[in-house]
């Protein structure tokens, strides 16, 4: 929904007309060419020299509190990658050997979700990964200019790291930012500008040459600040007690478990007055086990009547056009929140 939101907006502000003609395809560095993706050799540190830096009191804590929210070890394997990426700095094949023990799952199924997403970084990258969107919005807006000075600026090619270890560029697929474009990411912040000592992606503000360059000064000062890179928290505040983890309701502390979803309420309900009293209608789901139709009673509600699941309608021979009607599914022992209102018309 924020990319279609995103490509209205980005397409009302920019008052986008094609007035130029078609453009020239010029071909795109492939995926597969850029750093980070499957068809490219490093040299791979052993599991010796992995272990002491993974197996680590730290580590340990945060990899059980992530194995205790799901049911099966296995779910917890794309935040153990990511805890691993943030502490090698990238995801070797021993440390998916690793990941797929921690997870009870094989290395090949570990591997694979490696190389499906492009995020977990199969090779170094520089200190900062600069990543810029080469998509429709952003390259209508000038994306290719962008990656073309930067990598004047850097003197390095997309895929490529600078000597000092310091950028990496890639060229990666819509960022969902559509209404910035062109945009990047530096790291895993989005980047089109820098205030206040800090990078921002204001509303409306683009990536332009000069914004660039305050970005990589942004970078080349803060390397001279910190030695390292300060760790940020790979997984967005995930860590031990906290509450929020994606895609769990409630606190994240809780393991999923079965049927944790809300029931599902009886949708499209219709109400008809006719000579025989009043018709309802509704679409049935297949999870329900219980229905009741009530019928507003001054600021109250009163059954009138419990149609069979399998029921397509439901006629109170009582009713009249003007009176309000609702249903109350219930699935299982979960009683769902009332339909909306009808009134018999
Ligand atoms: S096209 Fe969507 S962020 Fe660039």
């Amino acid at each position: 929904m924020n990319i279609i939101q995103g490509a209205v907006h980005f397409v009302a502000n920019n008052k986008l007309t094609f007035e130029k003609g078609p453009m020239p395809i010029k071909p795109y560095p492939s995926a597969a060419n850029q750093v980070g993706h499957k068809n490219k050799l490093y040299p791979q540190p052993s599991m010796e020299e992995i272990l002491p830096k993974l197996e680590t009191p730290a580590v340990k804590v945060r990899i059980a509190d992530l194995l205790s929210r799901y049911p099966e070890p296995q779910g917890a394997l794309l935040e153990v990658l990511w805890v691993i990426q943030e502490v090698l700095g990238w995801v070797p094949r021993e440390s998916i050997r690793w990941a797929s023990k921690v997870c009870d799952c094989s290395p090949a199924h570990a591997y694979g979700v490696v190389t499906f997403y492009t995020m977990y970084k199969q090779v170094p990258t520089g200190r900062y990964l600069l990543q810029f969107c080469r998509n429709i919005c952003c390259e209508q807006k000038g994306a290719s200019g962008i990656i073309a000075y930067t990598e004047k600026a850097l003197k390095i090619k997309t895929g490529e790291t600078t000597p000092d270890g310091l950028f990496t560029i890639v060229q990666v697929e819509c960022l969902g930012a559509c209404g910035n474009a062109p945009v990047m990411l530096v790291n895993d912040e989005f980047a089109t500008d820098v205030e206040g000592g800090k990078l921002t992606m204001r509303d409306g503000i683009t990536l332009t040459p000069e914004r660039v360059d305050k970005i990589l000064k942004w970078c080349y000062d803060r390397s001279e600040k910190y030695e390292e890179e300060p760790v940020r928290d790979a997984l967005g505040g995930t860590l031990v007690g906290h509450k929020g983890h994606p895609g769990a309701p409630g606190s994240s502390a809780k393991p999923q478990e079965m049927d944790y979803a809300p029931a599902c309420p009886v949708l499209g309900l219709k109400a008809v007055a006719e000579k025989s009293g009043v018709t309802l209608t509704w679409k049935n789901a297949p999870e329900f086990t219980h229905l009741v139709v009530e019928r507003a009673d001054g600021s109250s509600w009163k059954k009138v009547g419990e149609p069979s699941v399998k029921d397509k309608e439901f006629i109170d021979p009582t009713g009249l056009a003007g009176m309000a009607y609702r249903m109350i599914a219930t699935s299982g022992d979960r009683v769902a929140k009332p339909s909306t209102e009808e009134k018999a018309v």
